[in-house]
């Protein structure tokens, strides 16, 4: 049984489920939605654009305070763990349906596999490095994307034989799709085919919920706007806070350039012509090292560090002299990391690894 709940679920079940059908013999997947993400820019799209097989269980939780939300999710979840009896649960990421279904798991003594575990950012008011400890404490397989993780996870008393270092899931729909997405226009749409142009998303709480955090970054955003524009495809909380703090009139102003959520084969051909991403996303962070873009991550911590020791990110924080600085050498090639090189195992075959794990063990 394969849970998905949030944007940054669908792409990593994909190449999941598909590894399943085909394995028809060994394999029986079914695909529960916790309703997390509900609006069609934020899910159906991604359904249609990663050839998903409909959901068999749809849970309609929608949005809610992390408390309620969670809590919704458990409660409508029981009930549909309970009928269907599967031999594993598997959840990825780190959003509220992770740890919500995996905490129905463990308390029913249903097996459960963690996707993308053993990431840690060590900073504990991000709603998502909460998620993600307390998922892998109570998980019976850890996958993990990155050696660092294992790391961690033993480091927390988890025991190796729990641990599979699997690669990155999500870097397998990368590649199965990027052909695919060269028959997107976006960049014709939005006249930018040829030119050079930076693409920016921010959704963090920490960074676009506390007004004065958000404003700084702002400014750091309309400077760079003066170099080349700035495409900015806007989640819907952030959105919201823009005109919440009375921020419209500034980005009208400026070249940072507002756009609708995009599906996941639009966004993928937007980002791989970028000459710079600008992210607060952890699953951006990874796309772009293994595309070989630049990246700037604009928070103070990532749980993604192989991004920089190996790959093409930078953690540049959230002042605006620090992401000025980056952003500007990068645009003058003076901080291109041309030596970084796409991490171990993130070679479009997790999906195979993942099942064969589930294998072995079962
Ligand atoms: C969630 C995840 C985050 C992930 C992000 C990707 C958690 C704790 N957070 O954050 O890790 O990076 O998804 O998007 O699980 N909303 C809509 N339409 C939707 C969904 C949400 O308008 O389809 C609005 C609602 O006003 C909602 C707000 O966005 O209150 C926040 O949504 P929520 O799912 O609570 O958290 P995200 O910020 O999306």
């Amino acid at each position: 049984m394969n849970i998905v709940g949030a944007r940054p679920n669908f792409m990593k079940i994909a190449p999941i489920v598909r590894e399943m059908r085909r394995r028809e013999n060994d394999f029986l997947p079914l695909i529960v939605h916790t309703g997390q993400h509900y609006d069609a820019a934020m899910s159906d799209s991604f359904f249609v654009d990663l050839d998903i097989p409909a959901p068999d269980f749809h849970l309609e939780v929608g949005s809610a305070s992390h408390a309620v939300q969670t809590a919704k999710i458990m409660t409508a979840f029981e009930p549909v763990l309970l009928e269907q009896k599967p031999d594993w649960v598997l959840v990825v990421g780190d959003v509220n349906s992770t740890i919500a279904c995996a905490l129905v798991c463990a308390k029913l003594g249903v097996r459960v596999a963690h996707v993308e575990a053993g990431l840690r950012s060590r900073d504990r008011s991000m709603p998502e490095e909460i998620n993600r400890i307390l998922t892998d404490a109570i998980s019976d397989l850890l996958l993990t994307t990155s050696q660092d993780a294992d790391e961690n996870l033993k480091q927390e008393g988890i025991p190796a034989e729990k641990i599979r270092f699997v690669g990155n899931v999500m870097i397998d729909s990368l590649f199965y799709n990027l052909k695919k997405a060269e028959s997107s226009t976006i960049r014709e749409d939005l006249d930018l085919n040829g030119k050079d142009y930076a693409v920016l998303t921010l959704h963090r709480p920490s960074n676009v919920d506390e007004k004065e955090v958000f404003s700084g970054l702002l400014n750091a955003l309309v400077s760079i706007g003066e170099k080349l524009p700035v495409i900015f495809p806007v989640h819907p909380r952030t959105r919201g806070n823009i005109e919440k703090f009375g921020f419209s009139e500034k980005v009208e102003n400026s070249n940072i350039q507002l756009i609708n959520p995009l599906g996941y084969l639009d966004f993928m051909r937007l980002y791989s012509g970028a000459r710079v991403v600008l992210t607060d996303s952890g699953g951006l962070q990874e796309e772009t090292t293994a595309l070989g873009i630049p990246c700037l991550t604009l928070r103070d911590n990532t749980e993604r560090p192989i991004t920089i020791e190996l790959g093409t990110n930078h953690l540049v924080g959230t002042e605006r002299g620090k992401i000025k600085q980056i952003a500007f050498e990068i645009l003058e090639n003076k901080n291109s990391k041309k030596d970084a090189k796409i991490p171990p195992l993130w070679d479009g075959h997790a999906a195979e690894r993942i099942c064969d794990a589930l294998l072995e063990i079962y």
